[in-house]
């Protein structure tokens, strides 16, 4: 054993640097390929600002329909993230429904003629329109 001790400190100094000093593993490369996502344009980003003071409370950060509020409703905040929903509403839609001249099922959502300037409605169904996740 006591003769073995030397070799073995001959062979840490020797390879031990090696050891230590050998490049952190690389992090494996991702199996997915990240979606690509298209930044969002201005107006969009002036819409996204509208959206989360004015509509996220009920229809979710997310445009998901899950706001904080979105429990307490009897009748859902739409999801504007589902194919069926931006499948039928065109932006001329969304305008429509904003100034209050489509059927309400339910009082929630209100009017936004008044509250919101006619560039703040177009920016806004911009955002409601633009690429998610
Ligand atoms: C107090 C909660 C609440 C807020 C705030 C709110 N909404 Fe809504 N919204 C709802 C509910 C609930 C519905 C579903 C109501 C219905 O179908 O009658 C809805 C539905 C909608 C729809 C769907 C219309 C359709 O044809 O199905 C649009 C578009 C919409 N909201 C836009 C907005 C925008 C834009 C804002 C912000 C400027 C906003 N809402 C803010 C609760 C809210």
């Amino acid at each position: 054993m006591r003769a073995f001790l030397p070799f073995l400190a001959v062979a840490l100094m020797t390879f031990g640097g090696f050891w230590v000093s050998r490049p952190p593993s690389t992090p494996a490369a991702p199996s997915e390929p990240i979606p690509w996502k298209p930044p969002l344009n201005r107006m969009q980003e002036t819409g996204r600002r509208i959206y989360l003071h004015r509509c996220a409370w009920c229809h979710g950060k997310e445009r998901d329909g899950f706001g904080l509020n979105a429990t307490k409703l009897e009748i859902a905040p739409a999801d504007f993230t589902a194919p069926q929903f931006r499948s039928t509403h065109s932006k001329a839609v969304l305008i429509d429904w904003l100034e209050g001249r489509r059927v309400r099922l339910a009082p929630f959502c209100p009017s936004w003629q008044e509250t919101l300037a006619p560039a703040e409605r177009d920016a806004v169904t911009d955002y409601l329109l633009g690429s998610v996740d």
